[in-house]
């Protein structure tokens, strides 16, 4: 599942994660991988539209904002030809990766797997098949000229054969100050909208966490963007030399008239009030 991103603004109390409660004991990676990562589908999603476009598999990934290198993990687990570099500027988040996510693979795999601390535009990496960048992770730089600068360090960093990632979000949900809140076993995450300016386009999202002994977790995770639209996007892949850039539009279940997670190549969507999409920019 991806960030959540509606329904109504609420006011909390200020955040508290006393000793002995179920905040005080939970770890927010185990929490922020359980709620919005879902690297089986993304996996799916990269591994077979690279071959529709390229006629064969990628075995090369790189996965820049890597945080807890989960995507790296599923990635090399799937074939021993497969391997995987990830990128974070953080020292801590690469830190948990390696102990719970790296460290459960066996050895082969994980030495399959480079993880490097360092800005996404400073990395040197060898020329890489797939580059991805999920979450909206990319959405940090929030100048056209940043932007363009990052998109065109990862058209250099591709293989000849390279394909980037990345997905993005919008409709008229996405520029409201919101609040969703999803159940899961054990605790409530919770998407917050808390600002956005329709002047710059900035925006302040949290990621929270509540548990059912009324403990929380507040600003577990925080994220100061720009909400950049779909042409925008596909307007700086292009002046950053990507040869092609595609837009993958969710279908609609037709019972229940959402989303039904399969993800095609588009040239017109609906004005859904909340979606998701993914790109691909062929070098
Ligand atoms: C939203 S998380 C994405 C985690 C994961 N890739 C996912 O799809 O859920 C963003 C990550 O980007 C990292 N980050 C922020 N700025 C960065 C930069 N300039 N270079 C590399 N990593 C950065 C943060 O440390 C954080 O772990």
């Amino acid at each position: 599942m991806k960030f959540a991103k509606n329904k109504h603004k609420k006011q909390h109390k200020a955040h508290s994660r006393e000793a002995g409660t179920m905040s005080a004991k939970a770890d927010r990676h185990a929490l922020y991988e359980m709620s919005v990562q879902d690297v089986s589908h993304e996996y799916d999603f990269i591994n077979k539209t690279f071959r529709k476009i390229r006629g064969y598999k990628a075995r090369k990934l790189r996965e820049d904002f890597c945080g807890t290198a989960k995507m790296c993990c599923e990635w090399v687990r799937h074939s021993t030809k497969n391997t995987a570099v990830g990128i974070d500027i953080d020292a801590e988040v690469l830190a948990w990766g390696k102990k719970h996510n790296l460290g459960k693979l066996k050895s082969d795999a994980r030495k399959r797997i480079t993880l490097l601390q360092s800005d996404v535009n400073k990395a040197n990496t060898e020329p890489a098949q797939i580059i991805m960048a999920m979450n909206f992770s990319y959405q940090l730089f929030k100048q056209r000229e940043t932007l363009k600068k990052y998109f065109k360090t990862v058209q250099k960093s591709l293989a000849d054969d390279g394909v980037f990632f990345l997905d993005a979000f919008g409709g008229s949900e996405a520029y409201s100050e919101t609040e969703e809140k999803t159940k899961h076993p054990g605790f409530t995450y919770i998407w917050e909208q808390e600002r956005y300016n329709p002047i710059t386009g900035d925006m302040t999202c949290h990621i929270h966490f509540h548990f059912p002994d009324k403990s929380r977790m507040r600003k577990a995770f925080t994220y100061e963007w720009r909400l950049w639209t779909l042409p925008e996007i596909r307007e700086l892949l292009l002046e950053a030399n990507f040869s092609k850039v595609t837009v993958y539009w969710e279908g609609t279940d037709e019972e229940t008239g959402e989303g039904d997670g399969i993800y095609s190549p588009s040239l017109e969507g609906d004005a859904d009030p909340s979606w998701v999409c993914y790109l691909t920019a062929e070098k």
